[in-house]
């Protein structure tokens, strides 16, 4: 089905029925050209972050994966922006598509309001490939209703209220915003002040302002107010001992609602 028209970004736009994992897919095909976009209507190990495994129900949602060579215009040390390039597009997307406001949780959950709380209908997985490459998957519950979650607690754009749950729409709407996100980010050479990314970011940031407590790797956790997204995407951390700590991987927990 034609779903959107191979554009300047997007080079070829592929749905599969089911598979294991569209980011394991694209990764594996080494022959796969920069915009490549992977669509699946379900997966059966879809993966998340730290080593979690993501639930896509046969035509549920949104599964997809897209790979970006950001190439010599942004310096590598910048490419730690892409998950949340993605989630300020999804968010912006959505917004736009089916009216529903999204606030992303640091660094890249998706999550919408259902009955006045909080639910992570969304979540990003950015994976490097090769030297030069990112796969970059994006997971969105779509039409989900409270009785077929397969994560209890989890949220839908259908329970947040969508105006639409038509998933070809979203879709193209989401690969638009991707495609002018990244467009600019790349143009101003991955700075992401200046392509307004940052500031985009912090807004529609629900970590911000929050008492947090990061799981950092190796065991460490760290308690405090979460203050700023700096330049390089991590997240600051200030601690009862006023100390200002930036947190570049692992789990965040927010502490109060
Ligand atoms: C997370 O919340 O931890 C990230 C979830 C990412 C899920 C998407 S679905 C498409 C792509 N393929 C995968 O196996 N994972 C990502």
């Amino acid at each position: 089905r034609a779903l959107v028209r191979p554009g300047a970004l997007w080079t070829s736009i592929d749905v599969v029925e089911a598979t294991g994992s569209t980011n394991s897919d694209l990764a594996a095909r080494s022959d796969a050209a920069p915009g490549a976009v992977l669509v699946a209507e379900e997966q059966t190990s879809g993966r998340g972050r730290l080593e979690r495994t993501w639930s896509a129900p046969a035509r549920s949602g949104l599964f997809f994966s897209m790979l970006l060579k950001p190439g010599d215009e942004v310096p590598v040390e910048r490419w730690g922006w892409l998950p949340l390039l993605a989630g300020v597009a999804v968010a912006t997307g959505l917004a736009r598509a089916a009216g529903v406001d999204t606030g992303l949780k640091w660094p890249n959950d998706l999550l919408v309001t259902v009955d006045g709380e909080e639910r992570k209908a969304g979540g990003i997985l950015a994976e490097r490939t090769g030297s030069d490459a990112v796969v970059l998957g994006i997971g969105l519950n779509v039409s989900l209703r409270a009785d077929e979650l397969p994560v209890p607690g989890a949220g839908s754009l259908a329970l947040a209220g969508a105006k639409s749950v038509d998933r070809d729409p979203l879709l193209r709407a989401v690969l638009r915003s991707i495609e002018q996100w990244y467009g600019d980010w790349r143009a101003a050479g991955g700075d992401p002040s200046a392509s307004r990314l940052q500031e985009t970011y912090a807004a529609g940031c629900v970590t911000l302002g929050r008492e947090v407590r990061a799981e950092l790797p190796g065991g460490r956790s760290l308690t405090g107010e979460a203050l700023a997204v700096d330049g390089d995407g991590r997240l600051v951390i200030g601690t009862a001992d006023g100390v200002r700590e930036p947190v570049s991987a692992g789990d965040v927990v927010h502490l109060r609602p």
